[in-house]
């Protein structure tokens, strides 16, 4: 068995984060900049029918077998095996290495999970189809998420912009020009558990007035939809702005992002908004090709240098 080295990208939510998980739609994009790599290396000489996980990155040195149960790597090994059958645990080692920033809103546990299933089970032999990653990807990130939308593993194991709806699956959508947008990391990590629980521990106790609020973001969504197609940037940037107001009025902004926000619109961006689970992780901004170098520049500065920019469709 030869050594296997795969990956998957990290995501950005264009719009419509959390309302997803109510059944509104939502548009995401691939970073294909910032990935996960797994490669798996048999143990040649010494085999020993384990599998040990090395992640520097995240302090793991140890055998998969002895990851928490809501770890990623443990859930996308475990059902892998299942998926193929295979019951005599090989004998091999997973290395991860990382580009995307952990647990900041932009898919790491999807990446690291679609990563894990591609590398493991083309090392077995065995190399699983995009909608198989997909379904285990989803199944690994309701044990991470709780309850996820399923938008996380469906962009990240298609690489491609798409819009997502839980009870329709999902399209891919082609940009009608190229849109610019820069990532910058606000510095506090948030779990996504926890917003997302606290988005229906809210509609738990304010159903009317917190449904409107999903509602309204569910059709901000439809309204960037058609901008996003048709290359319409004034369109998509009133989309995520509108998508912004409406995520702070359920409380999934911070100060530190606001002020990402701020220095982002200051510099010149038509738009910027949280992205992903909110209260901590990246902040998002759309901006015209003029802008691009002020305002990265300031968020650069704003973000002690953890700002990057990203480029969806035709760039011609
Ligand atoms: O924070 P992330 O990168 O896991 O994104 C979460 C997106 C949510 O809409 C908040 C949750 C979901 O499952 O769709």
């Amino acid at each position: 068995m030869p050594a296997i080295n795969q990956s998957a990208c990290g995501k950005a939510i264009l719009l419509g984060e959390h309302a997803v998980v109510h059944g509104e739609g939502a548009i995401a994009i691939p970073l294909s900049s910032r990935r996960i790599k797994v490669r798996v290396e048999p143990k040649i000489l010494t085999p020993d029918s384990k599998i040990q996980v090395i992640a520097p990155d995240l302090g793991i040195n140890q055998e998969y077998t002895d990851l928490p149960e809501q770890h990623p790597v443990f859930q996308a090994v475990r059902l892998t095996l299942i998926e193929l059958n295979i019951t005599q645990t090989p004998s091999c080692t997973l290395l991860v290495t990382s580009t995307l920033s952990f647990g900041s809103g932009l898919g790491s546990s999807a990446a690291l999970a679609v990563a894990t299933i591609r590398a493991l089970s083309e090392f077995l032999g065995h190399p699983l189809p995009t909608n198989t990653v997909n379904r285990i990807a989803y199944e690994c990130e309701t044990y991470i998420h709780g309850n996820p939308s399923g938008i996380d593993n469906t962009v990240v194991s298609n690489e491609k912009p798409l819009y997502f709806q839980k009870s329709q699956g999902f399209e891919f959508l082609s940009a009608g020009r190229a849109f610019n947008f820069i990532l910058a990391d606000s510095g506090i990590s948030k779990s996504t558990r926890e917003s997302v629980a606290s988005v229906a521990g809210q509609l738990a106790e304010s159903p009317i007035e917190v449904q409107s609020k999903l509602t309204q973001i569910g059709q901000v969504v439809e309204q960037g939809k058609q901008a996003f197609l048709n290359g319409d940037i004034m369109g998509l940037a009133a989309a995520m702005n509108q998508n912004q107001q409406l995520l702070t009025a359920i409380d999934l902004s911070c100060p530190e992002l606001d002020q990402l926000i701020k220095t982002a619109l200051e510099a010149g961006a038509l738009a910027a908004k949280l992205t992903g689970g909110g209260r901590g992780g990246h902040m998002l901004a759309l901006v015209e090709d003029s802008k691009l170098p002020l305002v990265y520049e300031s968020l650069q500065q704003a973000s002690s240098g953890r700002a990057f920019t990203t480029t969806v469709g035709n760039q011609s």
